[in-house]
């Protein structure tokens, strides 16, 4: 038996829509300094990144092109694994949600949470924005009417899903919160959460009909997994959840899970509701960094100013 403390960093799972841009390599770059800080310094580090490969957005990529969407990922994926094999990343495990121990294990979450009464069928009614592959209520909506992450249309939708009973978790939540501050960080980040959260929680939609490019819900095939409950259990799979006992009791509680600003929501909020059903511990800190921004606006593809991490890579070589 190892005597070494452990320590379990993650990074995002990344959307294999597009070529990395130095913005995604920058969390992955912080994380791997981290963990490498923390070998050095003894611990037992257990460092994960990944793939986050479901969805109507890739299944239309792939369409477009011609290709099956497993074809698609798989070509993509491999382009970040070289990515993070020049920037010298050290990751323990790298995570596709389209391999079977993930499909499995999301099967088997998706399951419990519904025998347990905490997911029911119901029918969705919502604007939602492709592109990004989220819902919003009107008031969420920009000053156009657009979604207000990327500012493009966005569409009425309404079809049979699934909900998971968040709502029921909203106070628990909001007590755990508030009583650890570390949990949150930065503090701006925790303030904004527990505005979110004191607004009310809503049940989440966690099924779609309208695409199949997913895990099918295992009760009820014609639905997939949507992709948050598909996403965020990426966390579990590799460290052993419901199959090696003494590995994810040694890695869980995740030490810490460092996402970008938009997407600590659904770390803190979705995932601390999911956990809780599970019965599981919450993360000891979800912290969420900011973005790399060029005259103001986030680097991002669909934006069009991503600089290429390979180019510069070449140029000044991985360290730098
Ligand atoms: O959100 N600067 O994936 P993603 C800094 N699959 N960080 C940036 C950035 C920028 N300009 N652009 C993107 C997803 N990022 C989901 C995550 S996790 C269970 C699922 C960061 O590929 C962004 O903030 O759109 C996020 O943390 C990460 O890249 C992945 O973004
Ligand atoms: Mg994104």
């Amino acid at each position: 038996m190892s005597e070494k403390t452990p320590f379990y960093i993650t990074t995002p799972i990344y959307y294999p829509s597009a070529k990395l841009h130095i913005g995604h390599a920058y969390c992955t770059t912080v994380a791997d300094t981290i963990a490498r800080y923390k070998r050095l310094a003894g611990f037992d580090v257990f460092f994960l990144t990944g793939s986050d490969e479901h969805g109507q957005k890739i299944q239309q990529a792939a369409e477009k092109e011609g290709i099956t969407p497993i074809q698609y990922v798989d070509r993509i994926v491999a382009s970040f694994q070289e990515l993070w094999r020049l920037l010298g990343i050290s990751y323990d495990d790298f995570i596709r949600t389209t391999q079977p121990r993930h499909h499995e294990l999301v099967q088997d979450i998706f399951q419990r949470i519904y025998d347990q009464g905490d997911i029911y069928k119901g029918a969705y009614t919502g604007l939602y924005c492709t592109p990004c592959e989220s819902y919003w209520t009107k008031l969420q909506l920009d000053e156009n009417g657009c979604c207000p992450d990327c500012h493009r249309p966005v569409q009425e939708v309404s079809e049979e899903a699934y909900f998971f009973r968040m709502s029921k978790y909203a106070d628990r939540l909001l007590a755990y919160i508030n009583e650890h501050p570390d949990f949150i960080q930065p503090v701006s980040r925790r303030n904004e959460m527990i505005a979110f959260i004191e607004q009310g929680l809503e049940d989440l939609c966690v099924s779609r009909t309208s695409f199949d490019w997913g895990i099918p819900v295992p009760f009820d095939p014609k639905h997939v997994v949507y992709v948050w409950f598909d996403a965020l259990t990426n966390y579990l799979t590799p460290i052993g959840y419901l199959h090696d006992k003494e590995m994810f009791h040694k890695y869980w509680p995740a030490d810490v899970h460092l996402v970008g600003k938009e997407i600590v929501r659904f770390h803190t909020i979705i995932w601390g509701c999911m956990l809780m059903a599970l019965g599981l511990d919450l993360p000891k800190k979800v912290y969420g960094h900011g973005w790399l921004i060029v005259n103001g606006a986030k680097m991002s593809k669909s934006v069009g100013n991503v600089v290429d991490p390979v180019a510069l890579i070449e140029e000044f070589g991985a360290d730098a």
